[in-house]
């Protein structure tokens, strides 16, 4: 696979190019698979360098990210589809002394957490305005998100029962790993769960139009419980509107261990159930794809 060599906005239009095999694999395309736009621009192989490339990434360097980057990458994020077009996403987006002053409240308040935390039977002050993991946990999650949270920790050389790295470790999640911008997403309150699915979709937008420009991100989930604190620091009322999640953004320091984590999936066979018969994918008409009631229906109603 050649390499990728980045992104560019021009007039509107959004390019990855690949330099070895741009024209090849575009021929290799069928002709209705390419939009207008994309018709020279678009190998798949580009887009799946630039998904597979992206990763969680918790050390950055110190670094300044130019706001019109930033702009250009949430306005690329924005074309992320959402039901009937409500465009629900919400974004603060944090950066010097707003961002410093994020950092030190929230430190401040974990580190209260933590120490209430020691004290039996007294619950953390701190709650996250929705349950984003579960409460009881199964398999094979359960098994999967040991492999995961062990798996960074052997990678920063922490070892079971080292409670103090631990704690520094969750810490360096609200100082954004050192990013100079930080995000949060929120969502107002009178939207239902479905605007979940939509707010997916526009921070995955987001964080593929920053690895596409060079920038890296960490979304983090690690905030809510201190939603409380963050919210009024954006300027946003906790009454209108939900924090659903962070994300750090900026340069990565690629010498830092930590990000040489990386992280396996599951086989397609593990996930997809192929429902068809007979057993291959095959093409078939609409014909007979309606009830037989419908189908008389539409056959005897006017054009
Ligand atoms: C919604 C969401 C919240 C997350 N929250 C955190 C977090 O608070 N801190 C953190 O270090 N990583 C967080 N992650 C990163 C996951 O651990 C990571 O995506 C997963 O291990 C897969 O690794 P990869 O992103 O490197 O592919 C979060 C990921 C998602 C999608």
């Amino acid at each position: 696979m050649g390499p990728l060599c980045g992104g560019e906005l021009e007039g509107g239009r959004f390019f990855l190019i690949n330099s070895e095999s741009e024209t090849a694999l575009t021929k290799e395309l069928p002709e209705r698979a390419q939009p207008p736009e994309l018709s020279h621009a678009l190998p798949s192989h580009a887009m799946d360098a630039l998904i597979a490339s992206r990763h969680s990434v918790r050390a950055y360097l110190n670094q300044p990210v130019p706001q019109a980057l930033v702009q250009e990458i949430l306005q690329v994020a924005a074309r992320a589809p959402s039901g009937s077009n409500i465009q629900p996403w919400r974004v603060y987006v944090l950066s010097g002394a707003a961002l410093t002053r994020v950092s030190r409240e929230v430190c401040l308040a974990h580190d209260q957490s933590a120490a209430h935390l020691v004290e039996p039977g007294k619950p953390s002050p701190f709650t996250a305005p929705y349950a984003y993991y579960p409460r009881q946990w199964t398999e094979p999650y359960l098994q999967r998100r040991r492999d995961n949270g062990w798996g960074l920790y052997k990678k920063l050389g922490i070892e079971k029962g080292e409670k103090d790295k631990m704690h520094r470790q969750h810490q360096a999640n609200f100082l954004f790993f050192g990013a100079p911008v930080g995000l949060m997403f929120t969502l107002s309150k009178t939207l239902e769960r479905g605007s979940m699915l939509d707010l997916g979709m526009f921070m995955q937008n987001t964080m593929l139009a920053a690895k596409a420009r060079g920038l890296d991100t960490c979304p983090q989930a690690a905030w809510l419980p201190y939603a409380s604190v963050v919210m009024p620091l954006l300027g946003a009322d906790p009454e209108q509107e939900t924090l659903m999640c962070g994300m750090s953004l900026g340069y990565a320091d690629t010498k830092a261990r930590v990000n040489d984590f990386h992280t396996p999936r599951e086989s397609v066979e593990g996930f997809a159930h192929w429902v068809s018969e007979p057993a291959a994918c095959g093409v078939q008409s609409m014909e007979g794809r309606l009830h037989p009631t419908l189908d008389r229906h539409l056959s005897t109603s006017p054009p």
